[in-house]
């Protein structure tokens, strides 16, 4: 049907003061899916209410309208404005009923946004506007409505199928060539959490008994022959639904839950109500074939998903702004039961390095926002690490600030008060406010304002007044980035602690940082200490301090808390890498220093020390990676970076080599595979010894490297010894890479992982080496998974290559992203935003990025890319 308007892209953003409440609200939604790949039909009921006066605005893209009708009477095309992402219907009357045909084509979806056709399987994906790909509907959070579905299919290629809530009924038709199922949810939800699933599946199916005593069946649906691996998902998803009935008070709802798996998926995966849909790569794992990390990522991601049926679902986001209600409350969750699976300190140490890596980075540079934005273009990039990951700190702090039982005692009121609505943060902190009768005012800053707070402290040695006292001075200061200029001092909640040669001199410490200074004192203790601040990384933000080495190493050796102890070790590190990475800058040669054999000989204590375990030794033996570097100076050269780091990972493999080649024996495979946090430890600091060893270019080492891909059991380590041998580069290098391939051909989880390693590594023929990847015959460039493992680690973990001076890199991946946009603009904006660091680089390479985005913008790229490239120039 033709459209009234020319298509014309509006470039004006959506903003946040601009919120106006919808004028109708859906009492129900009946959906029936006639499922065809090349050509569905969807016909569309909807019971609507008038709220306010107005049109009723219905979005669609991308689909094509075969009939609207009112009450029964079919529309004349000049009774409705049809644009083209509106269908607009005026002087509706207090209630009626609409129904609308629409027909899509779910073969030709490339966007894999709306429905789709993955392996031959049909699934959708609506987070966060992918609705309008399906039917005319009100495609906004706010719009609560119970749904009724009715797929019907083929029976062969289709013997499942799946939508949201319990099924109510299924049957035959045309004499059993097709079959049709109706599905009902009872609980009101908006458009994007709508999903359907048709296709053929192996099962996984369980149970779960809730806290009241009902049984839920549980069912895992994967690709035939997968569902021995999706044990480990299952296990994950019965331990996540026990864990938030303890934690949180939260029971499961509906009479099922399932989970579907599939391989072509812009995200991690996705919380649609009742029916989880995954990325296969964060949900499908073995010993033969995933990794401890993935194996941790799969269990943090389930719980994730599941817990968004609380946080999310039953209580969902008013509009998009209000995005980190749902993702940093969910991280938050997610976070806290990993913490409580495995090690609470060694958990804390990997989310605080993540924000570091990924948070920090996208604050520091041209694409810093605010956890809760105030205007955006494309709401797709903005399922940012600020959202989810920034967003899960200040739940933290809130509960740091509020204690354990207060924080429980808000979430009650949260849970009760705002049930079955669409809320937003205000409402979310006055449920605090309420339950505790504290004012939070001024936390709300801390979602509006952009950029990373820095904390200094002084100290000021004893001054005897009347008493002799210690003076603490904490200072907060916002750089005024990103187009606030004036900001707020945000409330810093600051755990701290006087440490001696001996151990702590004072009791761990809280200390509320409400303005801009803030000083306490303490007793002299007749000894000299160190401060240890911000335990447990109590907040995030950069530290300033004047402490030295002699200061780290105290912390290192002394420290009650286990965060701090691997951050001392970290600060040192990122201090000597730094002063490295500027002699490499200048042509100078490495010096061995002190500080340097300090740092090796602290490492090397705590690897002795039998009150730490294996992770937490891993992570100590693990160096910050570049990017934290980067983007802690002003600019920097990223090879001088890189090489600084290899550097120091080869110091510390000269000074320990003794020890790390008898842990590295010691800590030998244990026979029978478990993915627990025990025995990933183990194979985590046994990898990090050979890594670690392998940075001598030593021909014992790559023996060990050798025999250990031969004799692997278990995919950790096998791709561990893979990683080992590309690092010492060869022949063997190539014969290696070669032999993985054929012998895992067959399981596309782990060819990604080979491209991945083929991306990440130095090749000796330069950009040539990536090009031919591309064209592999395993290489598909409309799979994002694929694309991400080798264009994604090309851009963001070959810094040697992707940063080459003579700008290859930089071309080859621009081109990438244009292909990919011309397909996929979701995943290929979000590729784009690895040229997020340019201003931190030298000036030659800022040169050759800003024309690389120039280009892209010339390009008449998608809307996404568009937004990225713009504000990535900020020109
Ligand atoms: N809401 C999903 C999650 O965080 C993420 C997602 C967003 C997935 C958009 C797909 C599309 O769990
Ligand atoms: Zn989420």
């Amino acid at each position: 049907m033709k459209t009234d308007t020319a298509p014309k892209q509006k470039q004006t953003p959506t903003r946040l003061a601009d919120y106006t409440p919808p004028n109708f609200n859906i009492e129900a939604v009946s959906l029936d899916f006639d499922l065809n790949p090349k050509e569905t039909t969807i016909r569309s009921q909807l019971t609507v209410t008038r709220l306010a006066p107005g049109p009723l605005v219905l979005d669609g893209e991308d689909i094509t309208l075969k009939s609207v009708s009112l009450d029964g009477k079919t529309l004349k095309r000049s009774d409705y404005s049809l644009t083209q992402t509106q269908l607009i219907l005026k002087d509706l009357p207090e209630r009626s009923l609409i129904e609308i045909e629409t027909v899509c084509n779910p073969s030709e979806n490339s966007t894999l946004m709306g429905l789709y056709v993955s392996g031959g399987r049909f699934c959708t994906q609506c987070e966060a506007e992918g609705f309008r790909r399906i039917t005319y509907y009100p495609d906004r959070p706010d719009v609560l409505s119970v749904f009724r579905v009715r797929l019907q299919a083929d029976l062969k290629d289709y013997p499942y199928l799946l939508a949201n809530g319990n099924m109510v009924e299924s049957g035959a038709l045309d004499g059993g060539q097709r079959h049709y199922a109706i599905w009902e949810d009872p609980f009101p939800k908006p458009a994007y959490l709508f999903a359907l699933v048709a296709g053929e599946f192996d099962i996984l199916e369980d149970s779960f008994t809730t806290m009241t005593g009902r049984d839920i069946p549980l069912t895992i649906y994967v690709d035939p022959g997968d569902a021995s691996r999706a044990e480990y998902a299952m296990d994950s998803l019965k331990r996540s639904m026990k864990w938030d009935e303890e934690v949180f008070g939260r029971e499961y709802d509906l009479d099922r839950f399932m989970i579907v798996a599939v391989r072509d998926f812009n995200f991690g995966a996705m919380e649609n109500k009742g029916l989880n849909i995954f990325n296969s790569s964060l949900l499908l794992a073995d010993a033969a074939t995933a990794t401890d990390m993935n194996f941790e990522r799969i269990e943090s991601v389930v719980a994730h998903e599941y817990f968004h049926n609380w946080t999310g679902n039953r209580i969902t986001c008013r509009d998009w702004f209000q995005l980190c209600l749902k993702e940093g409350f969910t991280v938050f969750r997610d976070q806290e039961f990993s913490a409580d699976q495995r090690d609470r300190a060694v958990q804390r140490i990997k989310d605080v390095k993540a924000l570091r890596m990924r948070q920090f980075a996208e604050d520091a540079g041209p694409l810093s926002h605010p956890v809760r934005p105030s205007e955006y273009m494309k709401i797709d990039n903005f399922y940012t690490a600020t959202i989810y990951e920034k967003g899960a700190e200040l739940i933290r702090m809130l509960k740091t600030m509020l204690g354990e039982d207060d924080f429980r005692k808000g979430s009650d009121v949260y849970f009760e008060r705002l049930d079955g609505t669409a809320a937003t943060v205000e409402q979310f902190l006055e449920s605090f406010e309420i339950a505790t009768g504290r004012d939070l005012s001024q936390f709300m800053r801390w979602y509006e304002q952009a950029g990373t707070p820095e904390l200094s402290v002084e100290v000021e040695s004893p001054v005897n007044m009347p008493v002799s006292l210690t003076k603490i001075t904490f200072t907060q200061k916002f750089s005024p980035a990103s187009g606030q200029a004036d900001k707020q001092p945000v409330i810093i909640p600051i755990r701290w602690q006087a440490i001696g040669d001996t151990g702590p001199i004072t009791e761990p410490q809280l200390t509320l940082l409400k303005s801009k200074e803030n000083a306490v004192s303490l007793p002299d203790m007749g000894e000299d200490f160190s401060l240890s601040i911000l335990q447990d990384f109590s907040a995030p933000v950069i530290l300033k301090t004047r402490q030295t080495s002699k200061d780290h190493l105290r912390l290192m050796g002394q420290d009650p808390n286990a965060f701090k102890r691997w951050e001392a070790g970290q600060t040192l590190a990122r201090e000597l890498i730094g002063t490295q990475a500027k002699a490499i800058e200048s042509g100078q040669m490495p010096k061995v220093n002190k500080a340097l054999r300090g740092y090796c000989q602290a490492l090397g204590k705590t690897l002795d020390d039998v009150n730490f375990n294996s992770s937490f030794k891993a992570l100590a033996l693990t160096p910050p990676a570049a990017t934290e570097i980067i983007q802690a100076s002003e600019t920097s050269d990223p090879i001088a970076v890189s090489l600084a780091g290899e550097w120091l990972s080869r110091a510390i493999g000269d000074t320990l080599h003794e020890d790390l080649l008898n842990l590295y024996h010691a800590l030998s495979d244990e026979g029978t595979f478990s993915p627990d946090a025990h025995s990933a430890g183990r194979r985590a600091l046994r990898n990090r010894c050979l890594s670690l060893l392998a940075s001598r270019q030593d021909p014992v080492v790559a023996g060990l490297a050798i025999e250990q891909l031969g004799t692997a059991t278990n995919m950790t380590d096998e791709l561990a010894a893979l990683m080992t041998l590309t690092k010492l580069g060869g022949k063997r290098v190539e014969t290696s890479m070669t032999e993985f391939f054929e012998k895992w051909k067959n399981n596309p989880l782990v060819i990604d992982k080979w491209f991945s390693v083929q991306g990440m590594r130095k090749h000796d023929s330069g950009i040539e080496a990536i090009e031919a990847l591309v064209n592999h015959s395993a290489y598909d460039p409309r799979n994002p998974n694929r694309v991400r493992s080798l264009i994604g680690s090309f851009a963001m973990a070959n810094p040697h290559m992707f940063h080459a001076v003579d700008g290859s890199g930089y071309a080859f991946f621009t081109q990438q992203v244009l292909d990919m946009d011309s397909r996929n603009p979701q995943v290929a904006a979000r590729l784009l935003g690895a040229y997020e660091v340019w201003r931190k680089l030298d000036a030659k390479r800022q040169g050759l990025i800003k024309a690389q985005l120039r280009h892209v913008i010339g390009a008449a790229p998608s809307k996404n890319v568009m937004e990225i490239a713009n504000k990535t120039l900020g020109e």
